[in-house]
């Protein structure tokens, strides 16, 4: 009987050896200790014998199945813990991997600069005010004294809608809608997109200007350098310098064109400035009294101020960006390097 019984659990043993999962281990308990087992039938089978055989046979066979029952466990135990070590490996993560950055935008670089420009000037009591895009005739050329055959007036040079409508093909229309709703003391400047029909690597035929204008009793063209010196400063670097070249503006009378020192080579001369030293930035002068009459401003008392510029010119200049198109292309390449501030 004994000999028949280590039989058995050496033939336990060796099947358990071979078994690698947990689902054959299930298969191989039940087939020694399950209902139908093969223990359990040795345990049933004790009811058809004598009562001496009985107590020496029941020793023996809970004996087995004391055994049997201790390979299994150990052999769960084994087979959990290794099945549970694959697991880790297979769904092990690197945690010293670098995470996954989250994509954070930035301000476009004409943003950058327009807000640059608008909080220079609001720092010296400036306020904002927007015109519409779409403006007549009346606002852009007429009450800005810009005679009838002057060229801006050519449909070559400017979006017409109709022939009294058209895209204003610059910022200056801001100064008479504001001179007409308000008395001096004026201090504004009056951002937006403009339009003209020109399009290479230096003009596009959409893009940006500010507009500044302050008037008030004796405002001469001493305010206008001071507040421009002050102005590129904050713009540029500290030691930037501003020079005024004589000019014509139909508006204006004196009219400047305002040239600041080469901010790549600070005056000494390079491809940036042509060889110069100066860079043109905007247009400016002293509004015609013509121009204040017609908006109602009494010029005998009152004097002004205003300047025009384009935002493309002095991003481009600030940055070195050599054509204009790049500030369209929505390239976040490019956009990506102004960034950083
Ligand atoms: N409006 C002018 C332009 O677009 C710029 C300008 C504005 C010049 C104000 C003088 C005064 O070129």
């Amino acid at each position: 009987m004994q000999e028949k019984f280590d039989l058995i659990l050496q033939s336990a043993k060796s099947e358990l050896e071979s078994i690698s999962n947990s689902k054959d281990l299930f298969d191989l308990k039940t087939k020694y200790l399950g209902k139908n087992g093969e223990i359990t039938a040795l345990l049933r089978g004790m009811k058809d014998l004598s009562p001496q055989e009985r107590s020496s046979f029941g020793k023996l066979v809970n004996d087995l199945k004391t055994a049997v029952d201790a390979l299994f466990v150990q052999k769960e135990q084994a087979l959990k813990e290794k099945e549970l070590e694959e697991r880790f490996s297979k769904e092990a993560i690197d945690i010293t991997l670098p995470g996954d950055k989250p994509k954070i935008g930035s301000l476009h670089p004409l943003n950058i600069v327009k807000n640059k420009i608008l909080n220079a000037f609001m720092g010296m009591g400036f306020e904002v005010f927007e015109g519409p895009e779409i403006e007549s005739d009346y606002y852009c050329f007429q009450a800005l004294n810009i005679p009838k055959d002057h060229p801006a007036r050519d449909m070559q040079d400017t979006f017409y809608i109709t022939d009294n409508l058209l895209l204003r093909p610059h910022t200056s229309p801001g100064q008479v809608r504001t001179m007409e709703k308000k008395q001096p003391p004026i201090k504004i400047l009056s951002p937006g997109r403009v339009y003209r029909a020109d399009d290479d690597a230096s003009h596009s035929p959409m893009f940006h200007q500010i507009e500044g204008l302050v008037v008030d009793k004796g405002v001469s063209l001493c305010d206008l350098k001071g507040l421009l010196d002050e102005f590129v400063r904050v713009i540029f670097d500290e030691d930037t310098k501003t020079r005024f070249r004589p000019s014509y503006f139909p508006f204006t009378e004196p009219s400047v064109e305002v040239d600041v020192t080469c901010c790549k080579c600070h005056g000494k001369g390079c491809s940036l400035c042509k060889g110069t030293g100066w860079i043109e930035i905007l247009g400016a002068g002293i509004v015609n009294k013509k121009v204040l009459e017609m908006s109602g401003i009494d010029s005998d008392v009152y004097s002004g101020l205003a300047f025009g510029l384009g935002i493309e010119r002095i991003t481009m200049i600030k940055y070195g960006i050599s054509d204009i198109r790049t500030l369209f292309e929505n390239n976040v390449n490019f956009l990506k390097q102004f960034n950083r501030r």
